[in-house]
This record gives C-alpha cells, sequence and structure tokens, in this order.
C-alpha cells in the first residue's frame, strides 16, 4: 500500500481541541504520571505523546515509531523510523501505556496478532494497551459513492480485526471516543485531494476528481459529524 502522508497536515486531527479531548480521553482509561513511560506505534507526527509530555511533564520523552517520517513531527517525543513489530520485538524496555491509534489496518492479520502479544509482554505492571480504530459500526465521515463503498469493504476488515482481538484477549474492555467535527467543505476537499484516509491511497486521479464534483453537490459550505473511535483496552 502507498503511504499516509497526509494524515492530520492541517485538519481536525492535529487541531488543539481534538489532541486535548483525546489526551482527556486517554487518561481517563489509564491513570499516567511524570514516571510513565509511552509508546506510540504509528505516530504519525507524534503530536498527540508529544502533548502528553507536556501535560504530565513526563520525565522520559515518550517513545513514537512511525515507518514514514513526517516532515513537522513533535519536538518532545523521541521518534524512530521503524516497524512497530521490529522495534517491540527487539527492545528490552517496558511500557505503561502502549499506545496503537489507527494504525492497526494499516498490518496484516498475523502481524496484528504477534505485535499485540509481544506489546502485551512489554507493559509494566497496571500497564494498558490502546487500539484505536475508526468505528466500523458507526461512520459518519463524509464520503463520495466510491470512497464509501471502500470504507465499507475496510470496515468489514476491521470489524473481523477488533473481534478476533477481543476473542483472543476476553478481559478486554471497550469504549468509544467521540469527536464533533465542524469543518469547511472545502477544507474537506483538500483533505481528500491530499488523499488523507487510507481509503483513498489506490484511487486514481480521475476517481478522486469524479469523487469531489459529487462531494460538492452532496454536501453544504459547512460539514458537521461525529469522528468515532472504537477503543480497545487490554491490560497487563
Ligand atoms: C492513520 S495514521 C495515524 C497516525 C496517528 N496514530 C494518529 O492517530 O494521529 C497511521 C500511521 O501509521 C503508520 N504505520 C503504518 N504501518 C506501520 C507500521 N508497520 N509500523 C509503524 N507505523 C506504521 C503510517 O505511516 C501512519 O503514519
Amino acid at each position: 500500500m502507498k503511504s499516509l502522508k497526509n494524515w492530520d497536515n492541517e485538519t481536525w486531527l492535529s487541531s488543539k481541541k481534538y489532541i486535548y479531548s483525546f489526551n482527556k480521553f486517554i487518561l481517563k482509561q489509564k491513570k499516567l504520571n511524570k514516571h510513565s513511560k509511552i509508546l506510540d506505534i504509528g505516530c504519525g507526527r507524534g503530536k498527540i505523546i508529544g502533548d502528553l509530555f507536556k501535560k504530565l511533564k513526563l520525565i522520559n520523552k515518550p517513545i513514537g515509531l512511525d515507518i514514514e517520517n513526517h516532515h513537522d513531527k513533535s519536538k518532545k517525543i523521541v521518534f524512530k523510523k521503524i516497524d512497530g513489530l521490529s522495534f517491540v520485538s527487539k527492545t528490552k524496555k517496558t511500557f505503561d501505556l502502549i499506545l496503537i491509534k489507527q494504525t492497526i489496518h494499516l498490518l496484516k492479520n498475523n502481524q496484528i496478532k504477534k505485535l499485540i502479544s509481544i506489546c502485551k509482554n512489554k507493559l509494566n505492571p497496571e500497564g494498558k494497551i490502546l487500539i484505536l480504530s475508526l468505528d466500523p459500526k458507526k461512520n459518519e465521515i463524509p464520503s463520495f459513492s466510491l470512497m464509501n463503498s471502500k470504507l465499507n469493504i475496510s470496515f468489514k476488515r476491521d470489524k473481523k480485526i477488533l473481534e478476533s482481538i477481543s476473542k483472543i484477549y476476553p478481559k478486554i474492555i471497550t469504549k468509544y471516543f467521540v469527536f464533533d467535527v465542524k469543518i469547511l467543505k472545502k477544507t474537506y476537499i483538500k483533505m481528500i485531494k491530499n488523499r488523507f484516509i487510507s481509503t483513498l491511497l489506490n484511487l486514481s486521479d480521475n476517481q478522486i476528481k469524479k469523487g469531489l464534483d459529487e462531494v460538492n453537490i452532496k454536501y453544504k459550505k459547512n460539514l458537521k459529524f461525529k469522528d468515532r473511535l472504537i477503543c480497545l483496552i487490554i491490560s497487563k
């Protein structure tokens, strides 16, 4: 698959409001303090854990892993350009929080199982793994018809992935993070042009162009919707 370069580039996902409410959600699920050790697998620009570093006055910078070296990364993290599974397989470090946010669907099924199992062994006592994914049952992401059908295909796979993780870890806890998005249609159009979501990566320029025409007709000037994530929590 082509790489995701424009995921949170000037979108609601990089807004202060989003990062503030997301980190409030994280801290509700897992108590953290300045001694906490944090790992983010598929960290993107690392703005979320960078904000946790500042908020919690962490002694150790959180570690962020990504196979893509995004520009404008947070300076408040230790960034490693490496595949998540390779890193956790080798590291001797242990963590209080391992965050895997909107990344699991980009991995192969056997990699997912291995990754989670190794991550569980890398948790400190009371440590938690938080796996977040777009809620496949309640999605409101504005889309055009081709994008919608591609999304539905990936949601089917996501459902299976989430179910199989829940089967392996029966003590898993499920929570939901919901963020109210208000965005101008023209900003969202730019996001689609930038192929901000993995379902858009393999569409041709012509398919994107047709999709944008559809979005222009279908939606009003201001878009309002809920960005819904499902969160699976695995404890030590
Ligand atoms: C949709 S973005 C999510 C970024 C960030 N977690 C967030 O929620 O803002 C997914 C990220 O996972 C990264 N990624 C994909 N496969 C990976 C792997 N095997 N190991 C580490 N990162 C990976 C991508 O490069 C991309 O930056």
